[in-house]
């Protein structure tokens, strides 16, 4: 009887699990040149919809909406795809060196699971490399209530790739102010570093940004985040800072998503997309925090093993008395 009792409990926990406790996903996406062209083809529009419509919050490069349409039409589209949300986005100003070549760094976002509660468009003013970035980092607060961490800061980076090294050492310094700023040790990077094959020329062990001991890299290296099947390169990444905010993602979570695979796209197809594939991490969900705090750092599947086992251990006398009265 109590194995049964159990194995019911096993079921409903597990219930749980799958369907009340949905993560919040975090992307990171460099749509390759976003803009009308793009928004004109409802192939590529259906796709990046699906694609976005997976994230509570996506962080999109290369948006060069000069007419300012396409990220409208986009916003209209995930709209009308997931009804049960509600997509909004806050962007940056256009950004670039030259009148002609402009980025925005733009955050599309489920305004039922997050909000905005601060941004900051970084001035790129280092002392002795005034104008560091092609592209200085739009900078975002999101408070995400259901989440273990409740509100985090998310830095943008698109780097150029002539100057990469260079540029994750402003990133590195951006951080650091930040932090200050807003007094938060909870910040994430991400966002095409270009940190990898023919781009990242300086030697790992020069960069702050990969020998901090309190930043953790997210996406390995050997990750592919290109679409070209000649081409495998780790550009796209995940960098969270602190303790506190590693604890707060769910193990083994962060990913390059692959589109292309995932949706039965030829090459030629997932290119007219983009030639990036989006990356990806879950943030835990805030029930994470009911956990008794002497569970520490256990991985989530041993947290869960355990927390079964605890409730079979007081609960199933509990439903035996109730059954038999
Ligand atoms: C690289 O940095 C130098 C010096 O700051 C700058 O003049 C140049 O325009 C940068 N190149 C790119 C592609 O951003």
């Amino acid at each position: 009887m109590k194995s049964f009792i159990c194995l019911v409990i096993f079921f409903f926990a597990g219930l749980g699990h799958a369907y009340g406790a949905s993560h919040f996903r975090i992307c990171a996406f460099n749509l390759h040149s976003f803009g009308e062209a793009k928004a004109k083809k409802s192939s590529v529009m259906r796709t990046l919809t699906q694609i976005i419509a997976r994230c509570d919050v996506t962080l999109l490069q290369e948006v060069r909406d000069r007419k300012e349409r396409a990220l409208s039409e986009l916003l209209e589209r995930l709209n009308r795809f997931q009804a049960e949300h509600r997509y909004q986005a806050v962007a940056s100003q256009r950004l670039g060196r030259s009148d002609s070549y402009q980025e925005q760094y733009v955050f599309v976002y489920r305004a039922d699971t997050a909000t905005v509660t601060g941004h900051y468009q970084s001035p790129d003013n280092r002392p002795g490399d005034v104008d560091a970035f092609a592209r200085e980092p739009f900078v975002v607060r999101f408070r995400a209530p259901k989440t273990a961490i409740k509100e985090f800061v998310l830095i943008p980076q698109h780097t150029a790739p002539a100057n990469t090294s260079k540029e994750l050492d402003a990133l590195y310094d951006v951080l650091q102010d930040v932090r200050k700023m807003w007094k938060t040790e909870d910040v994430m990077l991400l966002g095409d570093f270009n940190a990898d094959c023919a781009y990242a020329k300086r030697k790992r062990e020069k960069l702050q940004l990969i020998t901090d001991k309190n930043l953790h890299w997210l996406i390995a290296d050997e990750t592919d985040t290109t679409v070209r099947a000649s081409t495998s390169c780790s550009y796209d990444r995940i960098v969270v800072h602190g303790q506190r905010f590693a604890s707060a993602v769910v193990p083994s979570s962060a990913k390059a998503f692959n589109f292309q695979m995932e949706y039965g796209l030829t090459e030629e197809q997932a290119l007219e997309v983009s030639d990036h594939y989006p990356v990806e991490v879950l943030l835990k969900n805030g029930a994470h925090k009911l956990l008794p705090s002497f569970f520490g750092d256990l991985s989530r599947e041993t947290e869960q093993k355990m927390f079964k086992s605890f409730s079979c251990f007081f609960l199933s006398p509990l439903v035996v008395q109730t059954l038999t009265w």
